[in-house]
């Protein structure tokens, strides 16, 4: 809330959105709506990490994006840009995971290391088959996630690695010992090992990572976890993440719970919100009625029963919710913008998508006792994105701005909500009107996010605070007058623009 005019309060009301334009005039008072936030029987804490990032070498996610070289006269520090960092920091990002994706299981990390004009050219064969220079690798994500204040998530390469690099490259990252590869890194500059607490073993490897069956790759799981158990940093073990399930398979969890889940820390799962449901044409980003506002937000909505399904599965190996369930992929994914590559899933991003992203947060708030992370894709200019850059020119989405006003919720202590949501009705399907998440953070401050998914109709909220005794309250807005408001490069086209208050939000 830095930048905003308000104090801080003790409990901070944040509503998103009240969009009423471009279709039927709203009602001339809005209907009213009771809540009761229990801060009196407080849940589970809900994980910071929840608020991560991915970001993979596709497009323009790595090079441009975040990567522009020493040399470019983007501002930047050691070639990574300073805009996109400050924009970025803003929002106390406190995870990132890198390389893929698919990319991941095509990467081999040795071409990532040592003199940048000395690594080999490879081909990106997954996205757009466009040359990787490899300019952009350990050394430099590492230092990414160090201007960021992040913590690493490194996805590593089954699919066409071996065990042995796998562990080769956790002993680079992560030794302190006198051997050979870790000398390779402190000739390559780096004397002291990094801190990497997250490690994935493979990236979807029931498609691009490897078109495997659930039970080959549990054994696969097996094998690789038995060579990269250990971390050389003794204070901070591995976090180990197994390959999990593309959205409802939830054959891929029983078999990968059954055989492995003993020997996982997390268990990753992806799921992405198409406004058709159908990859071959999925609707465009920016040009859409309010039948594709309201199939984005109906099928973001099923996140929670995917959730939960796969959450009963892990409960019957794991009652005591051991395994935290990685939501390590999600977001919307539309047809590219016209005239771009199509294997660089460039998207712009408008006020849908800034509802989405905050239901999707809520969905995992609730699930705070089994979902320990979750990672947006992608971070920058690749689908659900927080940022675009063109060249020099950079912009915030509003979904970064939903990251940005609910990143108060992160480490929180979630604090039920009760409320009767009305429905929101398009044709002969209905969804909740009305969304909430509460927490108290640390210092006692008691945060409440609301979102209404209809652009018709406002409500207006009456809460009742159930154990909450202070009751200075401040609020922020994110909102605008069109469904399809997005921020653009050129600033002349304000009007679009996702508004927080009378403020544009560039
Ligand atoms: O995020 C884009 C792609 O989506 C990832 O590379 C892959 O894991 C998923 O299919």
């Amino acid at each position: 809330m830095s930048n905003y005019p308000l104090a801080f309060a003790a409990i901070s009301l944040a509503a998103l959105p009240l969009a009423r334009a471009q279709t039927p005039a709203a009602p001339a008072s809005p209907a009213a709506v009771a809540a009761t936030l229990r801060a009196d029987t407080p849940g589970p804490v809900v994980n910071r990490h929840i608020y991560g990032q991915f970001a993979e070498h596709l497009g323009r996610g790595i090079y441009e994006g975040v990567w522009v070289g020493p040399d470019s006269p983007i501002p930047n520090t050691r070639g990574i840009r300073n805009d996109v960092v400050a924009a970025l920091k803003a929002l106390d990002i406190p995870v990132l995971r890198w390389p893929g994706g698919c990319f991941a299981d095509e990467y081999h990390w040795k071409d990532g290391i040592g003199p940048r004009e000395k690594r080999p050219a490879t081909i990106n064969r997954h996205w757009g088959g466009v040359v990787e220079n490899n300019h952009f690798g350990t050394h430099e994500f590492m230092d990414l996630v160090e201007q960021l204040g992040a913590d690493a998530y490194i996805s590593g390469n089954v699919g066409s690695g071996t065990v042995q690099e796998m562990m080769e490259w956790v002993e680079y990252l992560t030794s302190g010992a006198d051997s050979s590869i870790a000398n390779l890194r402190r000739q390559n500059g780096r004397d002291e090992p990094w801190r990497v607490p997250y490690f994935g073993v493979g990236n979807e490897s029931w498609g691009c990572g490897g078109t495997m069956r659930p039970e080959y790759y549990a054994d696969l799981y097996r094998r690789y976890y038995t060579f990269i158990d250990k971390s050389y940093d003794p204070a901070h073990p591995l976090y180990r993440i197994a390959c999990g399930a593309n959205g409802g398979n939830l054959a891929w969890t029983e078999v990968l719970m059954s055989t492995a889940g003993r020997l996982m820390n997390g268990l990753s799962l992806h799921y992405y919100t198409l406004p058709t449901g159908n990859w071959g044409a999925k609707g465009s980003a920016t040009e859409f009625g309010e039948d594709q506002w309201f199939a984005v937000l109906r099928r973001t909505l099923e996140m929670d029963a995917i959730i939960t399904q796969h959450a009963a599965i892990m409960d019957k190996t794991d009652p005591a919710k051991r395994v935290g369930l990685v939501v390590d992929e999600w977001g919307t994914w539309y047809d590219v913008e016209p005239g771009t590559e199509p294997g660089f899933l460039y998207q712009q991003n408008t006020l849908r998508d800034a509802i989405a992203a905050a239901l999707n947060l809520h969905i995992f708030q609730r699930h705070a006792d089994r979902i320990v992370m979750a990672n947006i894709a992608q971070m920058v200019n690749v689908l659900q994105a927080m940022i675009l850059t063109d060249k020099e020119k950079m912009l915030r989405t509003p979904t970064y701005w939903v990251f940005e006003m609910l990143k108060v919720h992160q480490g929180g202590t979630s604090l039920p909500v009760e409320l009767q949501s009305p429905d929101y009705v398009f044709g002969d399907r209905k969804i909740p009107a009305i969304s909430a998440s509460a927490t108290r953070a640390a210092g006692g401050t008691v945060y409440l996010s609301l979102v209404n998914t209809s652009p018709r109709e406002p409500f207006t909220i009456a809460v009742t605070m159930a154990g909450v005794t202070r009751a200075s309250v401040a609020g922020r807005v994110l909102t605008a007058g069109a469904m399809n408001a997005h921020n653009t490069f050129d600033l002349t086209r304000r009007t679009r623009s996702c508004r927080r208050g009378s403020t544009a939000l560039h």
